[in-house]
This record gives structure tokens, sequence and C-alpha cells, in this order.
């Protein structure tokens, strides 16, 4: 049985991808943060969304899960969002407030267009004193929509020197 668990929310299919290649490359499940109020991304536009992100981030809001993984059974936890306005998606904090990360291996993995990770690897540290976050891995959007990423997540996986079958 694995042990590793892949957890990522994203809204246009970008950081979807990013966790479908982690969860090939180590066999772990994949789980995915789905918001009680979706974000509509038929409806709103970019613009509109991203509105209403900022004001959620303005407010430190903390936008409800649909279902939360039973984590006990795992070692190693992905956590993958985009970066929303320069930091992680609100929601994010809901994730991991909530979820018992104490004594996990934390490995974050997000996406973006320029921000990098923005300082929230070193953030998500902080914020989850009792677990071990690693070093994750940044990729831009439009690389993970054009072109086949996996060599290079596969890099980042091996710098770890996990054994994701043990
Ligand atoms: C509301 C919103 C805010 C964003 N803010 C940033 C940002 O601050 N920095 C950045 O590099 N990209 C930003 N982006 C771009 C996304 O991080 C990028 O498009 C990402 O790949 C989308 O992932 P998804 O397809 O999984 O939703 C933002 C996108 C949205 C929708």
């Amino acid at each position: 049985m694995t042990k590793t668990l892949i957890t990522y929310f994203g809204t246009y299919g970008t950081t979807e991808k990013f966790a479908k290649d982690i969860s090939e490359l180590t066999g772990g499940d994949l789980f995915e943060i789905e918001p009680v109020k979706p974000y509509d991304k038929d409806t709103a536009y970019y613009e509109e969304l991203a509105d209403y992100a900022k004001k959620e981030r303005d407010t430190d809001a903390r936008p409800e899960i649909k279902t939360l993984p039973n984590v006990e059974n795992y070692d190693y936890i992905f956590i993958g969002y985009p970066m929303w306005w320069y930091t992680y998606p609100q929601i994010i904090r809901t994730f991991i407030e909530n979820v018992d990360l104490s004594g996990k291996t934390i490995i974050p993995f997000n996406t973006h267009e320029g921000s990098g990770d923005g300082g929230t690897y070193k953030e998500l540290q902080e914020a989850l004193p009792n677990s071990k976050v690693l070093i994750g891995l940044p990729i831009r959007g439009e690389n993970i929509k054009n072109y086949d990423q996996k060599g290079n997540i596969k890099e980042w996986l091996d710098s770890l020197k996990i054994d994701w079958s043990k």
C-alpha cells in the first residue's frame, strides 16, 4: 500500500496535471481539494475570479472544503496549488488547519505565471511546525500546458531521495 498522498487544489486543470504526473511517478494516491462553493470557471471570467480571490485573501477567508482526506495511513503528503495573489489560495489554509498533518512529511508543489513559489513553501513550514516541509517545485502553468514536464518533475522527486515504494 502506498504511503503517499497527493492533494491538490486548482481551477483550470494546470495544477491537476502536475498532480497526476506526480502520482504516476510515485504511485501515490490522488486527492482533489474541492470547495463547497465552486469557483465558477465557466461563468466567471479570469478577472472575476481574480477579484473574488483577492477579496478572500484580503479578508483572510476560509473557504469550506467538501470532504477532507483521511491521512492516517500516509507518511508523505504532497500539497499542490496555483499561486493566487502572491500566496496560496485561502482554501489551502482551510486544508492545513483542518487536517492533522503533524508528524507527516509535506512536499509542496505549485503552478504560477511568474511568482515562483512566492515564499509559500517557507510559509507552509511556519504554519506547520510539527511537520517537515521539504523543498517543493514551482512550475509555470504555461509550461505545464504546452510541454511535457515529467523529466523536470522526476528530477525533483529524485532529489528528495525518498523510496516511494516503501
Ligand atoms: C485568482 C488568481 C490569482 C493569481 N495570482 C497569481 C500570482 O500572484 N502570481 C502568479 O505567478 N500567478 C498567479 N495566477 C496564475 C495562476 O497561478 C496560474 O495560472 C496557475 O497555473 C493556475 O492553475 P490551475 O489551472 O490549477 O487553476 C493567478 C491566477 C488566478 C486565477
